[in-house]
């Protein structure tokens, strides 16, 4: 097998180094980088993950770094072609992610400022949150072509609502297809017109009532787990969704993923970074995929989309 490339994970949290763990065992990339600002923390899993290697049979080299607070530490990342952020606060019980903003913006520009230096030709796929804020002032901070900063949300909810859908029905997951746009957060907006199971419209299988109740399910979805864990968010179905898009650049492999991307007149909505699905290659968007949506699912994108708006253009100052 070929491995080639280098990718970094930002911040060693159950996030972080799931999400290393995830792309080792792909075993299609030379290195994984791994960096926290705790000093010895990404070191000690990164020899962790390494001593699966021969158990799990997998090569890729994952390397730890701890980051000082002028930066240093960052030149661990030099030559990566994608770079996953997901440094920052998670929530605690009964906090939006909205609650986050202040604090995760000064972690992600820092982020940001030492990805210009020292990867600036890679893409970059936020996961902090709030996320489509954050993906906003990533992009902000580094300059990159907008393109080029995307942010992991849509796949996210969209597999927690493909994964009620099984359930509620007893079927297998990959019998389903799902898709939520627009933010993460209170305007995501569930598309019920463009989910099947078996191929089938969802809409025959299951009433309003229910799918309404699912929907509601999949919006509160990271909450719902926060409440549970007590201490801290999700990360096994967040960290395979951010390990895909990163794959997917890697590989440039032109697959359409739900994820939160520059918006440039599609769905009639400009100047905003929003869940939609796009086409993902080696250099991150390659297009924003449009769909025909009902009346009531457009209305709800551009919701989202002037909700999203309105706090994008806040943070470009915190
Ligand atoms: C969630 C966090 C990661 O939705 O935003 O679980």
């Amino acid at each position: 097998m070929t491995r080639k490339g280098k990718v970094t994970v930002v911040g060693a949290g159950f996030y972080g180094s799931t999400t290393a763990q995830r792309l080792a065992e792909y075993d299609i990339f030379d290195e994984v980088v791994l960096t926290d600002i705790v000093e010895g923390k990404p070191e000690g899993l990164a020899l962790d993950i390494n001593q699966s290697r021969p158990i799990e049979g997998f090569e890729t080299l994952v390397t730890g770094q701890s980051t000082g607070p002028g930066g240093e530490g960052y030149e661990a990342i030099a030559g990566s072609s994608v770079v996953i952020v997901t440094a920052g606060l998670p929530r605690k019980p009964g906090m939006s992610r909205m609650d986050l903003i202040g604090v995760n913006a000064k972690i992600v520009r820092s982020v940001a400022e030492n990805v210009v230096k020292h990867a600036p030709d890679a893409v970059l796929i936020v996961v902090s949150n709030p996320l489509d804020e954050m993906t906003a002032l990533a992009a902000k901070v580094t300059g990159f072509p907008a393109t080029r900063v995307l942010g992991q949300a849509g796949m996210l909810d969209t597999a927690r609502f493909s994964y009620f859908v099984a359930e509620k029905l007893g079927v297998p997951v990959g019998s389903v297809q799902t898709l939520t746009l627009g933010s993460h957060g209170d305007t995501m907006v569930p598309v019920p017109s463009a989910c099947t199971v078996d191929g089938k419209p969802l809409g025959g299988l299951l009433s309003q009532d229910e799918i309404d109740a699912l929907v509601d399910r999949t919006r509160n979805g990271g909450a719902e787990i926060v409440a549970l864990l007590k201490t801290g968010s999700a990360y096994y179905a967040p960290s395979a969704a951010a390990a895909r898009m990163a794959r997917a650049v890697a590989e440039d492999s032109g697959q359409v993923l739900p994820v939160c991307a520059w918006v440039d007149g599609e769905y009639g909505i400009s100047g905003v970074y929003l869940g939609v699905e796009a086409e993902i290659g080696a250099s991150g968007v390659r297009s924003v995929v449009q769909r025909d949506l009902t009346d009531t699912e457009l209305a709800g994108l551009r919701e989202a989309a002037e909700a999203v708006r309105a706090k994008q253009a806040d943070v470009a100052s915190l």
